[in-house]
């Protein structure tokens, strides 16, 4: 973040950013005018692959819409030579200002030096893009998604606070990841220290496919070692672990953590296979950032509590809270939402065995 195009109101710890598009010139060059005429906001995707992004998409689009603004939307399929390709040709396309969801955390770097050649801020949307100088961050405390995911495991194995585990991280090229895992490390490192934990396998799945977090958890069930949790980085892997565990007859067995409230997760949370998934208010995050975006368009003032440090200087920051959903609370979470309907979520569930609707 550029200090000559940014004011800090550090009073309050409340960040102030004035008009990033104006701060790195626009399209009309250093002048400072903002651009007129229709507002077009460049959003590219790693992948629209699993379909927390694809939420994510939806909402941005429609928001952008509501607002007179229109975005336009790239998915780069999990290659950061096609992500590179997208930011290039959002930039040809006039986008005012580009919302990244990276694929490689780092690699992207480059993309930020791009957009900004061309006079467009940047806003790392969910992962952070490191060592650049990054306009804005809208995201979770992932550290935070982490350390749930583990106390909740830790909480809850047949013996609290003493059991064996598998651990599957996400991809290695998502920062998020990096941020999972430090805040699993947090809470787990007492238990493991004393050896009260036992971590018997644990791996990254690349990508955060499904299909190599089933790898994973079938090297784990080859391995012959007993186990009470799988401690999955997010729902699409703890799927990939669950289907494993499933072809073993051990699903509903061990425990399984996840995350996004994918509704696959929460009903195989209703129905006992998975035991807990992290809820992100993605609505909060992507209307935030779709609102954001238009403001930083048109030249208004956009408000940035929180910094993150991505390796080359404080980006200022949007964490939205998260909540902690298990079979106890779908109905006052996610479907008090409207994140998925009662009926969807409880399909397979016979009537006499559905919570209360509300
Ligand atoms: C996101 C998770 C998501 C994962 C895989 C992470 O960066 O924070 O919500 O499950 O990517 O797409």
């Amino acid at each position: 973040m550029n200090m000559r195009n940014i004011l800090m109101l550090v009073s309050m710890v409340i960040s102030v950013i004035i008009g990033a598009a104006i701060a790195h010139g626009g399209h009309t060059g250093s002048s400072g005018a903002v651009p007129s005429g229709k507002v077009l906001i460049g959003l590219s995707l790693d992948t629209l692959k699993e379909a927390r992004w694809q939420g994510d998409r939806d909402l941005f689009v429609n928001q952008c819409k509501s607002l007179g603004a229109e975005a336009r939307v790239e998915s780069a399929n999990s290659d950061d030579s096609q992500q590179m390709k997208d930011v290039q040709s959002l930039l040809t396309a006039g986008v005012r200002v580009l919302v990244i969801v990276p694929h490689d955390g780092v690699a992207m770097a480059k993309a930020v030096e791009l957009a900004h050649q061309a006079g467009v801020p940047v806003i790392a949307y969910d992962r952070l893009i490191k060592n650049s100088d990054l306009d804005l961050y809208m995201s979770f405390d992932n550290v935070k998604v982490g350390a749930m995911q583990a106390q909740y495991l830790v909480d809850h194995l047949p013996t609290p606070g003493k059991g064996s585990i598998v651990r599957i991280y996400g991809a290695p090229t998502d920062n998020n990841a990096k941020l999972f895992k430090q805040g699993q490390d947090q809470v787990l490192k007492p238990y493991i220290d004393r050896g009260d934990i036992k971590v018997i396998h644990e791996d990254w799945a690349e990508d955060w496919k499904p299909e190599n977090a089933k790898k994973i958890m079938n090297s784990a069930i080859t391995k012959g070692a007993a186990f009470d949790a799988v401690l999955a980085s997010n729902d699409g892997t703890a799927g990939g672990a669950i289907q494993a565990l499933t072809e073993a007859n051990m699903a509903g067995k061990v425990l399984v953590t996840g995350q996004d409230a994918e509704l696959p997760a929460c009903q195989r949370i209703a129905s006992g296979t998975q035991a807990m998934t992290i809820y992100k208010p993605l609505k909060s995050l992507a209307t935030g950032a779709a609102e954001t975006a238009v403001k930083m368009a048109t030249g208004k003032p956009v408000i940035a509590r929180d910094t993150t440090d991505n390796g080359k200087e404080q980006v200022p920051s949007v964490l939205f809270d998260v909540v902690v959903v298990t079979k106890d609370n779908i109905v006052d979470s996610v479907v008090k939402d409207g994140f998925h309907g009662y009926d969807e979520i409880y399909s397979a569930i016979p009537a006499d065995k559905r919570p209360a609707k509300s």
